[in-house]
């Protein structure tokens, strides 16, 4: 990430720490890795996440460490060691993270990439899942993006049972002329056929069970009053049943955000959903929690797909000496002008005017602030509009008013 884009992504996280802050969210920073059993035993198995894709290594101390695959379970991790929680109590994190997973790279699919991550631990109400879509609404909205969540639940293990022997039963057909791979990945985790991006696959499951049939009444009524919250905030929604997410922790509520404009059918931009049962696996009590996970390269590459460009650093003055007796009092004004909140650059190699000029110009500053042997004598600055080209004499008391004037 080069200076040319960061102050893009100075923009998106600036207003989202923002919104989170307003939200009352507290921000968790964790390290870049963890011990690999971590995410064994919370993202699971059986998920392409965990079996495929993570950077896992032993150090020098044989511990089994990977690089973080993403950002639940670290923070949750960091919840558990460091008490940020009490059962009953409602405890709100936010945190932007690199990640890192062995994937195919391509447009918005990287190996290294960030996320801006909500996990709001402790609550089993659907006003809980509420919050978390309608601040994940709210997030791309303050970086001008309108959105519409799909939603969708996966019910408890007992719903995923019984829905895991009617899916595998439904593609029983299809199955039975594909590869030893393609079946074992399958049995080992059937709900992955509704989401493939396999037009065969699509083809074959288009008349599928819907999981939201085999819901528990528990929770029916809670993915019912979500879907009351989400109205009542007007949140613009569907009930998408194919959504079944890559990592195992997910309970009941799941939900992701998709777009067509990162190139391929149907990427996700966001993903998230209730996880009731990673606290207590990681060895805590029972707390029920819920989050969501941001793609920042993604989000990046709809904004400037969508002409949304956020305002770039400015560099407001180049401050320039015409002679070496002046190069003490363009310091001076250089400290001076940045005390007073202004951007400003100077030379520092002995260039001649006419090529500190061009320098300025070359960096987008908007002034040049010339000081030469007449300026110093009369007390004066010579103020220069570069995009302009005009000039003017300022007395030297006078400069930051008439740079804050202009
Ligand atoms: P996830 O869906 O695996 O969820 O990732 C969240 C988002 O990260 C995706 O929707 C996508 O925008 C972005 N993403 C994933 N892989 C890549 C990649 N290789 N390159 C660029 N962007 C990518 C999670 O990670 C969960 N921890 C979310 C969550 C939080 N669930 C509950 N709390």
């Amino acid at each position: 990430m080069l200076p040319a884009d960061a102050y893009r992504w100075q923009h998106v996280h600036r207003v989202f720490s923002e919104l989170a802050t307003r939200y009352g969210y507290g921000e968790v920073r964790t390290p870049a890795f963890e011990e690999t059993e971590l995410f064994v035993r919370t993202s699971g198995e059986t998920s392409e996440v965990v079996n495929k894709q993570m950077y896992t290594f032993l150090d020098k101390g044989d511990r089994n460490l990977s690089l973080k695959p993403e950002g639940t379970a670290p923070a949750i991790r960091a919840y558990l060691e460091h008490g940020l929680g009490a059962p009953g109590q409602t405890t709100r994190l936010w945190y932007f993270t690199a990640f890192f997973r062995y994937e195919r790279p391509g447009k918005g699919r990287y190996r290294q990439a960030h996320q801006f991550g909500l996990e709001l631990v402790g609550s089993p109400s659907p006003e809980a899942d509420a919050e978390i879509i309608e601040m994940t609404v709210d997030l791309y909205r303050s970086v001008g993006i309108d959105t519409r969540v799909n939603v969708n639940s996966l019910g408890r293990a007992e719903t995923r049972a019984r829905y895991r022997e009617a899916l595998l039963s439904y593609a029983e057909a299809y199955l039975r002329d594909q590869s030893e791979e393609v079946r074992k990945r399958a049995t080992l985790n059937p709900l992955r056929l509704l989401d493939s991006k396999d037009p065969e696959v699509i083809a074959a499951m288009a008349g599928a069970p819907k999981v939201l049939d085999f819901l528990e009444s528990d929770s029916r009524r809670h993915f019912d009053q979500l879907l009351c919250l989400l109205e009542e905030a007007r949140v613009p929604f569907e009930v998408a049943p194919n959504i079944v997410r890559g990592l195992d922790y997910y309970t009941d509520t799941v939900f992701e955000i998709t777009t067509d404009l990162l190139g391929s059918s149907n990427d996700a931009l966001c993903g998230g959903g209730r996880y009731d049962n990673l606290v207590a696996d990681l060895g805590g009590p029972p707390t029920p929690s819920v989050g969501v996970g941001i793609g920042v390269e993604r989000l990046l590459i709809v904004m400037s797909e969508l002409g949304i460009e956020p305002d770039r650093p400015r560099l407001d003055a180049m401050a320039i000496a015409a002679t070496d007796e002046a190069r003490p009092e363009v310091r001076a004004i250089a400290r001076e002008l940045r005390a007073a909140g202004f951007s400003v650059v100077t030379d520092l190699d002995g260039r001649s005017l006419r090529s500190q000029l061009k320098r300025a110009d070359q960096l987008g500053a908007g002034r040049a602030v010339i000081v030469g042997e007449d300026e110093l004598a009369a007390g004066l600055v010579s103020l220069r509009d570069l995009a302009k080209g005009d000039q003017v004499s300022v007395p030297r008391a006078k400069l930051i008013e008439a740079l804050r004037g202009a």
